[in-house]
This record gives C-alpha cells, sequence and structure tokens, in this order.
C-alpha cells in the first residue's frame, strides 16, 4: 500500500475511532489531525481525572452523607468515562460521514427516563387518590418525588431527547459532522450524570426548593460546564457546515440552547455556606426572587418544552411524510415572533400576588399575544400534510407526529386564556393547570418525542425499518386514550375546584370546607391514575418494539412500512 494510502486509512479510523495513542501503535507515521486528535484526548484525560478528583475531595471533607454520596458518583462517573474513552473503538461511526454514537446513547436514555419517569408520576397520581400510599417514608413521599417527576420527564426525558434530535438535525441539514471529538459524547454521559445527582438529591432531601430548578449549586455547576459544552458544539458544527444555509429547525434548537443557558445562570445565582456542603442561599429575595423564578418558570416552557421541541416538528414531519414545509415563511415569522414574546410573559405565574399590577398585566398581554405565532407554527406543521392526509391513516408514526401538533395547538390556546386574570382567578390553583401541563407535556412533547425516536431508530441502528409498525398503532391509541382521560378528568377536577372555593352561603360563609373540596375530587384521580397506566404501557410498548429494532430481528410488517422507515442506504428508490 502507498504511503499516502496508509496515512489516509488510518486518518478515517481515527475521526471515530477511540484515543489515538491507541491507534498511533497500530498506524505508525503522525498526521496533523493524529496531534489533534492526541492534545483532546489527554485534555479529555485530564479533565475527567480533576473531575474525579473533586468528587474524591468531597468524599473526604464534607460531614453530610447526602453530600458524600454525590462526590462519589461525580468520581465514578468521571473514572466510568475514562474506561470509556480508553476503550472505544468507534468502528460503527468510522465509516459515515456523522458522529452517531452519541445519539445513540441519548436515544436509550431518553426511554429508559421517559419510563421511569411517567412511572413516578403515576405513582404520585396514586398517592393523590390514597394518600396511605406515601407509606410514611420520607424516600417516597410525594413532597420528594414529585420533584423527581417532573425533573425526570422534562430534563431527563425531554433533554435527551433534545440531545439526540438536535444533534441529528444539525449534522443532517449542515452536511458536517459533530465538532469535538470527546465533546458530543461529554454532553450526553454528562448531561446523564447531572440527572443522576440532580435525581437521587431530591429523594434524599437536598433541593433548593425552585420550581423545575431544584437541583442545589454544585449540580447547577456542573449541568453549566455541560450546556456551554453543548453550545459550542452545536455552534462548531453549524460553523463547519458545508450547506450554506441554516435550516429553520436548527433555529429553534439553537433558541433553546442560548436561552436555556441564560435563564439557567441567572435563576440559580446562588452562595453556597460551604464548598464541601449541600445548603445554598438564592441572592434574590422576595418578590425579586418570586418574578427571577417565573421569568425562568415561563421560559423553561417556552424553551425547552417548546423551542426545542419546534424543532423536532419542522425537521421530522417533512423527512417523515418526504414533503416540504408548508411555508418557509411562515416558519421564520413563527420563529422571531415566539422568542420575542415568550421572554415577557411570565408574570402570568404571578396574578394577584405581591407583583406589581402592571406587570401582571404586562405578562397577561404578552400571554395572548403569544396564541398567534403558537398557532402560527401549529398551522405550518398540520399544513405540511396537505395532499398527504392519507399517510395518516397508513402511518401511525405520521400520527404521533400529527397529534402532538394538535395538542400543541390546543395547549396554546388555554395557556393564553389561563393567562386572562379574570380566568387565572378561577384557574389558578386548581387541577386545571395540571390539565394544562399534562395537555402540553404528553400531547405535545411526548407524543411528538415518540414519533421523532420511531423515526431514529431505524435510521440511527442502519435497518430496513421499525420491528413492528402494529405495535406503533398500540402505542399511539393506549397513548391518547390514557391523555384523553387524564386532561379531561381534570379539568372537570379543575373547575369543580376552583367553583368550589369560591362559593358562599346565605350569610357569606364560605359554603365548602376545604376537606370537602378534597373528597369531591377523589373520583378525578383515580380516572387520571388509570390513565397515567394506559400512558405507561404505550411506553412500554414502544420500548420493546425499540428493543426487537435495534437487536435486528425480522420485521413483522416490512410491506406496510413506508419507504422513509428505513435507514437512508437501506430506502428503495421509487422505481424499485
Ligand atoms: C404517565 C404519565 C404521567 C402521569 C401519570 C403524571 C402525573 C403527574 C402528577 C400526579 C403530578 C402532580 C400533580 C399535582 O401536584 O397535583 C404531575 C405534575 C407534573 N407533571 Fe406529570 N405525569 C405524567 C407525565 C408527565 C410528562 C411526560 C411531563 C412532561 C414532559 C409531565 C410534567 C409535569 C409537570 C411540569 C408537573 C408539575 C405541574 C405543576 O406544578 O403545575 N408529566 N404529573
Ligand atoms: C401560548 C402558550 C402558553 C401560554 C400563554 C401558557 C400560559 C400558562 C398559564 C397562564 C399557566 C397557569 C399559571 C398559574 O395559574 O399558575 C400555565 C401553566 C403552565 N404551563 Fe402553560 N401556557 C402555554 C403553553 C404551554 C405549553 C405548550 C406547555 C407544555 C409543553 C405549558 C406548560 C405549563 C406548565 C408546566 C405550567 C405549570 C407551571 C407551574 O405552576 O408549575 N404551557 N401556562
Amino acid at each position: 500500500m502507498s504511503a499516502l494510502g496508509k496515512v489516509s486509512r488510518f486518518a478515517g479510523a481515527s475521526i471515530g475511532g477511540g484515543p489515538s495513542f491507541i491507534a498511533t501503535a497500530v498506524g505508525g507515521s503522525m498526521t496533523m489531525s493524529e496531534d489533534r486528535n492526541r492534545l483532546s484526548d489527554a485534555l479529555a484525560m485530564f479533565a475527567m481525572a480533576a473531575v474525579a478528583a473533586a468528587g474524591l475531595t468531597i468524599v473526604f471533607e464534607t460531614v453530610e452523607p447526602a453530600m458524600m454520596f454525590h462526590g462519589a458518583l461525580f468520581a465514578l462517573g468521571a473514572v466510568l468515562f475514562i474506561v470509556f474513552m480508553m476503550s472505544y473503538k468507534g468502528t460503527r461511526d468510522a465509516g459515515s460521514d456523522f458522529t452517531d454514537g452519541p445519539i445513540r446513547l441519548a436515544v436509550v436514555a431518553s426511554i429508559f427516563w421517559g419510563i421511569a419517569g411517567f412511572l413516578v408520576g403515576d405513582i404520585l397520581a396514586w398517592q393523590l387518590a390514597m394518600p396511605a400510599l406515601n407509606f410514611d417514608l420520607p424516600w417516597i413521599s410525594f413532597g420528594r418525588l414529585r420533584p423527581l417527576h417532573t425533573s425526570a420527564v422534562i430534563f431527563a426525558f425531554g433533554g435527551n431527547v433534545l440531545l439526540a434530535t438536535s444533534f441529528y438535525v444539525v449534522q443532517r441539514t449542515c452536511h458536517a459532522r459533530l465538532a469535538g471529538r470527546w465533546a458530543p459524547w461529554f454532553v450526553v454521559w454528562g448531561y446523564n450524570l447531572f440527572i443522576c445527582i440532580a435525581g437521587t438529591g431530591y429523594l434524599l432531601g437536598i433541593t433548593q426548593g425552585k420550581e423545575y430548578a431544584e437541583p442545589e449549586w454544585y449540580a447547577d455547576l456542573w449541568l453549566t460546564i455541560v450546556w456551554v459544552t453543548y453550545l459550542l458544539v452545536f455552534l462548531g458544527t453549524l460553523w463547519k457546515r458545508k450547506e450554506p444555509h441554516i435550516y429553520v429547525a436548527n433555529w429553534f434548537y439553537l433558541a433553546f440552547i442560548v436561552t436555556v443557558a441564560m435563564l439557567h445562570l441567572v435563576n440559580n445565582a446562588a452562595v453556597p455556606v460551604s464548598f464541601v456542603g449541600s445548603k445554598s442561599y438564592i441572592v434574590y429575595s422576595g418578590v425579586q426572587d418570586a418574578m427571577t423564578q417565573w421569568w425562568y418558570g415561563h421560559n423553561a416552557v417556552g424553551f425547552f418544552l417548546t423551542a426545542g421541541f419546534l424543532g423536532i416538528m419542522y425537521y421530522f414531519i417533512p423527512k417523515r411524510i418526504e414533503r416540504p414545509v408548508y411555508s418557509y415563511r411562515l416558519s421564520i415569522v413563527h420563529f422571531w415572533t415566539l422568542i420575542f414574546l415568550y421572554i415577557w410573559a411570565g408574570p402570568h405565574h404571578l396574578h394577584y400576588t405581591a407583583l406589581p399590577d402592571w406587570a401582571q398585566t404586562l405578562g397577561m398581554t404578552f400571554s395572548i399575544m403569544l396564541w398567534m405565532p403558537s398557532w402560527g407554527g401549529m398551522i405550518n406543521g398540520l399544513m405540511s400534510l396537505a395532499g398527504a392526509w392519507d399517510k395518516l391513516r397508513t402511518d401511525p408514526v405520521v400520527r404521533l407526529l400529527v397529534v402532538s401538533v394538535a395538542f400543541y395547538g390546543m395547549s396554546t390556546f388555554e395557556g393564553p386564556m389561563m393567562s386572562i386574570k379574570a380566568v387565572n382567578s378561577l384557574s389558578h390553583y386548581t387541577d386545571w393547570g395540571i390539565g394544562h401541563v399534562h395537555s402540553g407535556s404528553l400531547g405535545w412533547v411526548a407524543m411528538v418525542s415518540f414519533g421523532a425516536i420511531y423515526c431514529l431508530v431505524p435510521w440511527l441502528w442502519n435497518r430496513r425499518g421499525l420491528y413492528s409498525l402494529k405495535l406503533v398503532e398500540w402505542h399511539f391509541w393506549t397513548a391518547t386514550i390514557g391523555i384523553l382521560l387524564y386532561i379531561t378528568a381534570m379539568w372537570v377536577s379543575g373547575i369543580t375546584q376552583g367553583l368550589m372555593w369560591r362559593a358562599y352561603d346565605k350569610l357569606g360563609f364560605l359554603q365548602y370546607s376545604f376537606i370537602e373540596t378534597v373528597e369531591a375530587m377523589k373520583p378525578y384521580y383515580v380516572i387520571r391514575a388509570i390513565g397515567g397506566l394506559l400512558f405507561i404501557t404505550g411506553a412500554l410498548i414502544m420500548a420493546y418494539n425499540v428493543w426487537r429494532t435495534i437487536r435486528g430481528d425480522e420485521i413483522r410488517d416490512l410491506a406496510d412500512q413506508p419507504r422513509v422507515a428505513a435507514a437512508p442506504a437501506l430506502r428503495l428508490q421509487p422505481a424499485e
């Protein structure tokens, strides 16, 4: 073999392969890219050794058992990453133009965390119907499991779906490999380590008490490092792109990444009591703290649960139905109006509080205006199917994606309505809010995620299709019926609650005691919990289907699957 051939073969292997010091031993001569690889291997090893050392310092210095446990988790995580780097061969991605390993990891993690999070949600639902199920054990009490549920579903399930899809989409639409050698792996691995630290912390009683931002200062710092790396990988990939245009899905992903970084940094500004203790104090106080928290909270909805998932909608719907998006111009208008309006709407979470009245009215006004861009996006998603509506009947994956957009439209109509002060005076503190949350999160976030996962698995594992499309059909119906039971039960219970709380008798006394309103909720709570069980059943069906697909088992209904279900290299051309 010529010297040039040797070098290029070696360079090809080292792009996706394991540490270059292993490769050098095999390949011999050194190239520029090899030099760079050696440097990044050394830096990655050094950084991980530093994380392990910091973890061990916490273990030996702290007096809190829970903190000691977290120090050990950091150290263990770092050691595992070092072992992974040393043993990684990268053979799967070596022949490909893309770095897909971290994406596969994020897909599997999202399914795992999704099922765990749904399960905890359903335990909460049963605990609300039957409080004895708390078993008087602090670790599984409602108060500790609730943030475990919200973090598991939003950040662990939703977050891994966003990592997986954003890394997939940015590479395909830019025709460029992910920037960084270990950085994409670090992002997925580091993010999941953060989830483990946060989740175990809640069960052990560690929380800073801010909704959707419960993890304490050291977990927040770790997430900051991971998130900045994520931003750099994403920007670096855009920078390297071979396609001049930046497709709109990437705009949504980038807005999600940048805004979440900003929200996280501002809302979590805190002073720790000790560097080896878990407790810290937030720098804000009083109503400023409340306003910062809900500026964060609402934009977590707007940018984590909405903008990122709109990125999914704009890539996966057109891809799956093999048609362009309905109006590209509308998607740009959708993008700019959505990000401009969302950021001002937070005060609708603080109606009738100490927040100045003008700020509440401002929040309400921007929330009502938000209805328009949201529906612009929904129309764009739905109308992309114009002329291909039959796919709704023939392909349950399209149905999952499209029904999710319909739920997006429903919750973004309901939200602006609930932000009107007069309506909020009835809905606030009631289960109506919980119904709204789950029509957005189960109907929109989870369903669009399921659709994307079903697309991604055969594409990433190089299969001709999913193991069974029929099972997707089953998943679709169990999940949809589960969601409908959940949200209708919550609408009825929420409005009943609100009306009972404000009912007065002839003498002007409250007509119902609080416990009477709690008793009236019982049937709805049982219906919601049954809806949750159905939803989990659907997710288990998905896990089974995905597992059989990854194993490469014979496909049950290949003839029924659309051409696009197969990995790109295995797709039949129309004439074949
Ligand atoms: C099987 C599925 C699920 C069940 C049974 C379930 C159940 C519950 C329950 C019982 C609560 C507490 C309600 C209360 O405090 O009164 C809750 C809260 C919450 N859940 Fe779920 N959930 C599920 C899935 C999800 C998913 C997929 C998401 C997001 C992607 C989600 C997001 C939330 C949020 C944000 C809250 C807090 C709501 C608030 O404070 O207003 N849930 N869930
Ligand atoms: C135009 C869009 C939307 C507007 C204007 C909006 C508005 C609102 C309002 C007014 C509340 C009740 C606040 C309260 O009384 O405490 C609320 C709660 C909530 N919404 Fe929305 N919403 C929108 C879309 C969505 C979507 C798409 C999702 C989920 C994917 C979502 C998730 C939530 C969550 C998690 C809460 C509960 C926050 C908490 O109290 O813990 N919203 N939203």
